[in-house]
């Protein structure tokens, strides 16, 4: 790579925290697939069965959605043009909103170009001066950034131990904060586990909170139809609740939701910065999205087959030194605990043409890094045996 003296003037100090990653083995390089997301990848000409990718459904490279997506690029265009509140607000992004809040069951739903604009809209809209944040530790990095941006405007921001309740219902107890807002995500992200939803929201009942539940990896995935983490615990589309769930993993496509109340939806829409200033995901995608929830509702077949393969994964690494973390989800972690072992590890599973990513800090804790394998509904017994047998060998 050659540099120009005014690119190496302006980039010294750039270019040497880039040094110090390399250095700590930090470094993170990106892998280009010359096939679509699906159960294999092809990568620098190389097949590998793919654990890595958030596709748990497969949907991914599902051919009708993909139709849905041509057939609506045909009739709406290619690009919404300006944001939501300008021009951008198209027939299907009214109809996908519509289609979601019936299937979420709350009245009203917001979509978003990506999780990341849904989560930053949320928190820092809900709360301000006056207010508290009360985030599980192990929150995705969105929620953090979110929750940030509440304290940057004047929010009390407090963060409990992952998934303890009894330090929660201290947090809020001390709290003088006019409005208190619980932010939790439903299925952790780097763990897989999920959140005591339905003592997070007695919590919520109790000391008269908002809560807010980021369900990107739970959408799809699970309860029935797929309706996600609150159809998994049974818990009712409270107004007390704002949901959102990313469109990106289970739904194959991309983008987000929120879905609450009339009332709360109409405010996020009114003051919500990253829904306001951005412009409107294209139509088309809208169109993909509402081909990709009725799979989603009829997709009973694809959730028994994903369940079935996370029950053979478990099963099949009982017995290994090393141990997955108690996940009942896609998201199936195993701890090596060392970064470079992690990294050796992921490393020779590529030499043997399977796709697990390491996970290393500061993504996760310091001393639990992780194989982060991924399991979909695309997986045959046959992948998961050929990962179970890999893992056996090198551990
Ligand atoms: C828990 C969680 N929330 C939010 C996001 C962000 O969603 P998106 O990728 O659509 O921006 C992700 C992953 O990317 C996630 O894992």
């Amino acid at each position: 790579m050659t540099t120009s003296p005014l690119e190496d003037r302006l980039s010294a100090k750039l270019a040497a925290q880039l040094q110090e990653l390399e250095t700590a083995g930090l470094t993170r390089r990106r892998r280009v697939l010359d096939s679509p997301c699906g159960r294999l990848a092809n990568v620098d000409g190389k097949e590998v069965l793919n654990f890595a990718s958030n596709d748990y459904l497969g949907l991914a490279g599902n051919a009708d959605i993909a139709q849905a997506l041509a057939d609506g690029a045909m009739r709406w265009g290619a690009g919404s043009g300006a944001s939501h509140l300008v021009s951008g607000h198209l027939a299907p992004h009214e109809a996908l909103e519509k289609e979601i809040a019936a299937f979420t069951g709350f009245p009203r739903a917001l979509t978003f170009s990506t999780g990341y604009l849904a989560n930053l809209a949320v928190t820092p809209t809900l709360a301000g001066r006056g207010d508290a944040v009360f985030a599980d530790k192990l929150n995705h990095a969105s929620l953090i950034d979110a929750m940030q941006q509440a304290k940057a405007n004047g929010a009390d921001v407090q963060r409990y131990p992952h998934n303890d309740m009894a330090a929660l219902e201290k947090m809020l107890a001390a709290s003088p904060a006019a409005h208190k807002v619980i932010v939790t995500d439903a299925v952790f992200s780097m763990d897989g586990d999920l959140a005591p939803l339905p003592l997070l929201f007695t919590l919520a009942e109790r000391y008269d909170a908002w809560l807010v539940i980021d369900d990107a990896h739970g959408f799809g995935v699970l309860g029935r139809q797929g309706k996600g983490s609150l159809g998994h615990f049974n818990l009712p589309a409270s107004p007390r609740i704002l949901l959102m769930g990313t469109l990106g993993k289970a739904a194959g496509v991309g983008g987000a939701f929120v879905a609450g109340s009339e009332t709360a939806i109409e405010y996020l829409l009114q003051k919500g910065r990253s829904y306001i200033f951005t412009t409107a995901q294209p139509p088309a995608i809208a169109c993909a999205l509402s081909k990709s929830l009725q799979l989603i509702k009829d997709g009973d077949a694809l959730r028994a087959n994903l369940m079935a393969r996370i029950g053979q994964l478990r099963d099949g690494l009982a017995d290994l030194p090393l141990k997955l973390l108690a996940s009942a989800t896609a998201i199936q972690p195993l701890i090596v605990g060392d970064n470079e072992a992690t990294v050796a590890l992921a490393k020779a599973l590529w030499e043997r043409g399977l796709w697990v990513p390491a996970i290393r800090p500061p993504t996760v804790p310091p001393g639990t890094a992780r194989l982060r394998i991924s399991v979909s509904a695309a997986h045959t017994e046959a992948d998961v045996t050929r990962l179970i047998a890999a893992l056996k060998e090198l551990s």
